[in-house]
């Protein structure tokens, strides 16, 4: 597997996937990190554990055909054929998600279909799951589709929603099973054990 891990922040989750690479418990190469910011903290991990990274700025080009033309170029130029998204804010253009068609995927902080999509990212997420008063929260390892936060779920594990719970507190019991079952659900490519029928993913 050479997978391209795409992060716009602090890139906890890329590091919870270079971990598992390092402790074999993902069979996997990390060929390229991409970011729409170069402040990103993924882009320091990568130079760290020396993986080539590149900034893709969105608007940096004048068009959606030749912003998509250009992640495509580097997924090709560095021969990738699975791609990970760990916090990436930007939406991945129609021409990359087609190219990708179910070797693109994503982490999402809740239990899909619950609280996605425009909108809900990082703290907004677990600000709603608060206000609505739910009991339980987790998170979602999905395929990308076209549209934010719709594609197929993979993997899904729940954490309880403690009653002095914050947004903070809650985001920090999400993100460590974040951590568990990204690497878990990359290494089930890895197997080839992900089966795809309808919305429906079978773990062979
Ligand atoms: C995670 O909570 C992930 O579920 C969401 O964005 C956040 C990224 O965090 N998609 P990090 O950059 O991996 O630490």
């Amino acid at each position: 597997m050479k997978l391209a891990v795409f992060a716009s922040g602090r890139g906890s989750n890329f590091q919870a996937i270079l971990d598992a690479i390092a402790t074999q418990r993902l069979r996997a190469q990390v060929v390229l990190c991409v970011s729409n910011r170069t402040d990103a903290g993924a882009l320091q991990m990568a130079q760290a554990a020396q993986i080539p990274a590149t900034v893709v700025e969105e608007k940096q080009f004048a068009s959606s055909p030749e912003y998509a033309n250009a992640l495509l170029a580097q997924l090709a130029k560095h021969e990738v054929n699975f791609i990970a998204l760990a916090g990436f804010m930007r939406k991945i253009p129609v021409a990359v998600v087609r190219q990708f068609r179910h070797r693109i995927i994503n982490i999402h902080p809740a239990l899909l279909p619950s609280f996605g999509g425009k909108g809900l990212y990082g703290h907004h997420v677990h600000e709603a799951v608060l206000e609505y008063g739910c009991k339980v929260s987790g998170a979602t390892v999905h395929f990308v589709d076209e549209e934010y936060d719709t594609g197929p779920p993979i993997l899904q594990r729940c954490v309880p929603v403690l009653e002095n719970d914050t947004p903070e507190t809650l985001a920090a019991r999400v993100l460590e099973i974040e951590h568990q079952i990204y690497p878990e659900a990359l290494q089930l490519f890895a197997e080839e054990r992900i089966r795809v029928e309808g919305r429906r993913v079978k773990i062979l």
